[in-house]
């Protein structure tokens, strides 16, 4: 290291995990909010991508709120499954800190789910982090796809540089 030089480096060290799909791989709660990511997807309304993305968040009181992408001929009007879900649970059980969301995705062409983990938006991704500064604890992140699945114990991973109230 070049102790007189203006420019230092700095990284930063992102954990999560990688788990195959299979039985048993995750403990039974957090399959279930993958299901329950699945099935929202059919719900999804994405006439204009035909991508149907469902998310499903595990909140505090044992209560499991889902979502899906709602899209709008105007295309920015439309939402993510993820900040549907999320803001849902919010607006039914305000206070009540979420625990986990998982998040499936799959093509209305298509049979079975993505295979590699679907991942957020930014949009989202600020929405998550806003939930984890509300309730002041983690987020936990489960990105489901069929060869792969991404286990994040904290949402900040999805994140770094993220813009939160103590910046305003
Ligand atoms: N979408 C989500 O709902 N969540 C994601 O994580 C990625 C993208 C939606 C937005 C839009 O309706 C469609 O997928 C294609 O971008």
């Amino acid at each position: 290291i070049d102790l007189t030089s203006p420019m230092k480096q700095a990284c930063f060290q992102l954990h999560y995990h990688i788990l195959t799909p299979g039985i048993d791989v995750l403990p039974e709660a957090d399959a279930r909010l993958i299901e329950a990511a699945k099935a929202a997807t059919q719900t999804s309304y994405a006439p204009y991508s035909n991508f149907c993305v469902g998310a499903a968040v595990l909140l505090e009181n044992g209560e499991t709120v889902c979502g899906s992408n709602q899209e709008n001929a105007a295309y920015p009007a439309g939402t993510c499954a993820e900040r549907t879900a999320i803001h849902y649970a919010n607006a039914q059980f305000p206070g009540v800190r979420p625990l986990a969301i998982a998040v499936a995705a799959r093509k209305a062409s298509e049979n079975g789910f993505l295979e590699q983990p679907i991942s957020p938006c930014g949009v989202c991704r600020q929405v998550m982090i806003e939930t984890q500064a509300r309730f002041g604890k983690n987020l936990r992140v489960l990105l489901y796809g069929e060869k792969a699945i991404f286990e994040l114990e904290t949402a900040s991973v999805l994140l770094p540089f993220q813009f939160d109230s103590a910046s305003l």
